[in-house]
């Protein structure tokens, strides 16, 4: 592929130290916007800026992988996660607390022969790795091997954001525009949406007409959200991307829409980067299997205005690659902005990228000797994640088809708005570790065919004490990570509403009970309250211990957050500008102020385009 689309791979231009050998060179290595990371952050905006006519020179640490087909076809999305050619392994704390982490089911460790152990017992001389958390160093980033369910977040979630900054532009009546703009809709919908943007959209057939389980579950479901059995194939079209009146309170099951397209090929950022190189009638250059390492500021003027960036040029340079060679230093090099320098590394690297530049905690910066450009306390700071957890049982027979239930939203009791997004089937989710199950084969999986279960995700958790920190000067190390899981003030009412929503899941199963013909019940619950659904007697505190400790996550966002003029925590202004110097944005997931509400990569493919409306207009 790489020859044919004139990237410069780190393997061409190793031996030129610079990127002479770009497609659109310039002169004395000059773009006008460098952009680092290609992402659902960063892959839009730079084609955006290219097809605008700015010459744009991209860098990716990973490879090209568009058509590895764990990558293309969606439905191998676990086992991209898992792929050794995409993967980056980050290692996670969920809190301070070791022996709450002793705990946590999936704990991975380093064995004395290198390989992994996941589990509680660890064999002699194993040392604790951390909690897996698997992301993407690969062109387009995550959105290459996450499952493709692309949700506009609730309006609440957007309009708070304009709330908070005081800018309306972040309205969701406004930034609805922007997934009109990017998206090229597939399925029958009565609302208004876009047909000619690069983002292809499908709606998932979630087997009704053609699974008799799936049928009978989804309609229980419909009926303890309100709704009538006959109103449930109605239900499982619904639009979770429309714009209802008061559609942040809308419960029970939706239809599934995907960034797919009809074919069941992927559709990301990833492709479309891809396809504006490939083009080669725009000025853009990228160039992959670099690593950006530091941002170069000009420190004469009143403030420090960033002009360029350094790299390191090589293959698998960062060390969460699981190819990695740490004897592998790379080949350094830079290059230089007149105009901007836009970091677009996700939520993990973002931050890294910023602190080994000298933007950042002072004390911190000062413990690595790294010169303080800017002291910006919220770097790596009060970052984000869902909570996630998932009730799990087994039927009394084998699930037949795949029974899903894809999404299916539910309001607690102490939620705004539906605070609960659950997807359902014949299948086992219980997180992420090295090796956790690909799909397919996904039904069957760990318990066989009877498991059943509903994976839920918080939309709106308190979740804001995550730290990241670096460990090191080196920019290929890895940084430290914890969450701080449920640290927060009135982080009991996260647990309540995912316990709400398992308890609305039991009060639907407990229907199918033994006293029909074929039917799936009883259900044996196995998490997280062992027992026949219907006759359990665990506490409510017993299952909250158990979900705080066991909630898994991978939606991590906030980490380099956009926050009020007053707010000393805000890194970002709400156009994306990091606060006390020039000619720096940065653009992904780790912008938004707290978790986006719902999935993170439609929201963050909106914040792109939002970005490239900015530069682009000068607004
Ligand atoms: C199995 C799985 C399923 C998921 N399913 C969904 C889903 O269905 N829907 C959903 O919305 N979300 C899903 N997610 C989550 C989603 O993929 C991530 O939350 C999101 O993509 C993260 O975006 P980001 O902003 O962190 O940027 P990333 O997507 O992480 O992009 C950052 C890019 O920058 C590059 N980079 C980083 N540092 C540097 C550097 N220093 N120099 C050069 N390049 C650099 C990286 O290689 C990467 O390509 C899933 C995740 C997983 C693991
Ligand atoms: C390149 O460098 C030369 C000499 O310093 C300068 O005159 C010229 O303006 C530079 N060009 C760009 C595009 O920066
Ligand atoms: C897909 O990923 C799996 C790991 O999940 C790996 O073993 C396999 O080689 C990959 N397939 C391709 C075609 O790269
Ligand atoms: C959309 O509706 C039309 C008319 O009812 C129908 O022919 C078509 O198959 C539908 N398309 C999809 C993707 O459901
Ligand atoms: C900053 O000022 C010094 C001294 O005047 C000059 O040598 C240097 O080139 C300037 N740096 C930049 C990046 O303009
Ligand atoms: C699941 O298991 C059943 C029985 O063990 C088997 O008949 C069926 O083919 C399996 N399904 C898949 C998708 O592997
Ligand atoms: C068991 O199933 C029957 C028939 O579907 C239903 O009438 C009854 O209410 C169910 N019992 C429980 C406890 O839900
Ligand atoms: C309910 O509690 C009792 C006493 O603790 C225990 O013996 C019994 O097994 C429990 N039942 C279930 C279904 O968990």
């Amino acid at each position: 592929m790489a020859p044919m689309l004139s990237l410069v791979t780190g393997a061409l231009s190793v031996a030129l130290l610079t990127l002479s050998a770009a497609a659109f060179p310039t002169e004395n290595n000059t773009y006008e916007y460098i952009i680092v990371g290609t992402g659902p952050g960063g892959a839009p905006l730079a084609a955006n800026l290219a097809r605008a006519g700015h010459s744009v020179l991209v860098l990716e640490a990973g490879d090209d992988q568009t058509e590895n087909v764990n990558v293309s076809q969606w439905l191998n999305f676990n086992a991209a996660g898992n792929d050794p050619a995409t993967r980056w392994d980050f290692f996670v704390k969920h809190s301070d607390d070791e022996a709450r982490e002793a705990r946590y089911k999936h704990r991975t460790w380093r064995k004395t022969d290198g390989g992994f152990y996941v589990g509680t017992e660890p064999p002699q001389g194993a040392k604790p790795l951390g909690i897996y958390y698997p992301r993407a160093g690969t062109l387009g980033g995550c959105a290459m091997h996450n499952g493709c369910l692309t949700m506009n977040p609730n309006d609440l979630d957007w309009d708070e954001i304009a709330e908070t900054t005081g800018d309306d532009s972040w309205s969701a009546e406004n930034m609805r525009k922007y997934l009109v703009k990017l998206e090229k809709v597939h399925y029958n919908s009565s609302y208004e949406h876009g047909h000619n943007g690069w983002l292809d959209m499908t709606m998932l057939d979630p087997g009704f007409t053609t699974s008799a389980d799936a049928k009978d579950l989804s309609q229980k479901a419909a009926v303890a959200a309100g709704y009538s059995a006959a109103d449930t194939s109605k239900l499982l079209a619904r639009d979770m991307n429309g714009d209802q009146p008061n559609r942040d309170n809308l419960v029970g099951p939706f239809g599934g829409v995907s960034h797919i397209n009809p074919n069941g090929r992927r559709s990301s950022p990833g492709y479309y980067l891809r396809d504006t190189v490939a083009e080669k009638k725009y000025p853009i250059t990228l160039s992959l299997d670099t690593l950006a390492t530091k941002i170069i500021f000009n420190k004469n003027g009143t403030k420090p205005k960033a002009i360029g960036v350094e790299f390191l040029q090589g293959k698998s340079l960062y060390s969460a690659d699981p190819r990695h060679n740490p004897s592998q230093k790379g080949t350094p090099g830079s290059a230089y902005a007149s105009k901007e320098v836009i970091i677009s590394g996700g939520a993990f690297n973002s931050p890294q990228l910023l602190l080994l530049s000298g933007i950042g905690p002072a004390a911190h910066l000062k413990k690595f000797d790294i010169p303080v450009v800017k002291d910006l306390p919220g770097v790596g700071q009060s970052v984000a994640d869902n909570y996630e957890a998932g009730i799990l049982s087994l039927a009394s027979r084998a699930v037949t088809g795949q029974g899903e239930i894809f999404p299916n939203f539910w309001k607690t009791s102490v939620g705004k708005i539906r605070d609960i997004y659950m997807w359902c089937g014949s299948f086992a989710f219980e997180g992420f570790w090295p090796g956790f199950p690909n799909i397919p084969p996904y039904f069957n999986g760990t318990y066989g065919p009877k498991q059943y279960e509903c994976a839920l995700v918080h939309m709106n958790p308190r979740s804001q004490a995550g730290v990241i920190e670096l460990q090191s000067t080196d920019p290929r190390a890895v940084p430290a990570i914890n969450l701080n899981f449920f640290k927060e003030k009135g982080s009991d009412k996260d647990l309540t509403s995912i316990l709400e929503g398992i308890e609305w899941v039991r009060s639907w199963l407990v229907k199918a009970n033994s006293s029909s013909p074929n039917s799936l019940g009883p259900f044996q619950e196995l998490h997280p309250c062992e027992g026949e659904i219907g006759k359990q007697n665990c506490t409510e505190k017993a299952q909250k211990t158990y979900l705080k400790e066991q909630a898994y996550s991978h939606h991590a966002t906030s980490s380099c957050r956009i926050g009020a003029d007053r707010d000393k925590g805000a890194v970002l202004d709400s156009k994306f500008r990091v606060r006390g110097v020039e000619g720096l944005r940065v653009v992904d997931a780790s912008s938004f102020p707290k978790v986006p509400g719902g999935f993170p990569i439609l929201p963050t493919m909106m914040l792109s385009e939002k970005a490239s409306e900015i530069l682009i207009k000068g607004l």
